[in-house]
């Protein structure tokens, strides 16, 4: 899913996705549209080496201020290019960085998952992947005619099938 936010002042926390997205989802990759810089303008943050489990939380789901804080040695704000991809598992806390710059953030998630085990609300849109000669590819498209990302997800499924060009 494409998302666009705006850098506000945040407080601190994370979440693991496993508990507000979906426990049966085992990763998922984020990608800004834009550089990010900690301290200019907002990106995705991480406290590194995450639980295996679920971790109590707060009301709002969020592992709260002082798990974040009683490990501030394991925060890690990346510096981020245009196009990086980062990875985070369904237990790895993370949190939205905010500075309150106001700049505009633009960004991608995917949430990957195995096709015969995919929560349903999780189906649209959809990219599928498979091999094809031993490469991965998209091998197919799932969304709704009136979800906004159909257009992306036709471009995308067409690029993948171009032969290269050598
Ligand atoms: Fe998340």
């Amino acid at each position: 899913m494409a998302r666009h936010g705006i850098d506000r002042h945040l407080g601190v926390g994370a979440h693991q996705d496993a508990k507000v997205v979906a426990p049966d989802i085992p990763f998922s990759i984020w990608i800004p549209f834009h550089d990010v810089t900690p301290g200019q303008n907002s990106g995705l943050g991480f406290v590194v080496q995450p639980p295996d489990f679920i971790l109590p939380t707060l009301p709002h789901n969020d592992v709260g201020s002082d798990y974040v804080l009683s490990r501030l040695e394991k925060v890690w704000l990346p510096t981020y290019r245009a196009g990086d991809m980062t990875i985070h598992t369904k237990y790895s806390p993370h949190f939205t960085t905010g500075y309150g710059t106001l700049s505009d953030r633009y960004s991608l998630e995917i949430r990957a998952m195995p096709r015969d085990s995919a929560p349903s609300d999780h189906l649209d849109p959809a990219l599928y992947i498979g091999r094809r000669n031993g490469v991965p590819t998209i091998t197919g498209t799932g969304c709704l005619p009136d979800t906004a990302a159909r257009g992306f997800l036709a471009s995308s499924a067409r690029l993948a099938k171009k032969p290269e060009s050598r």
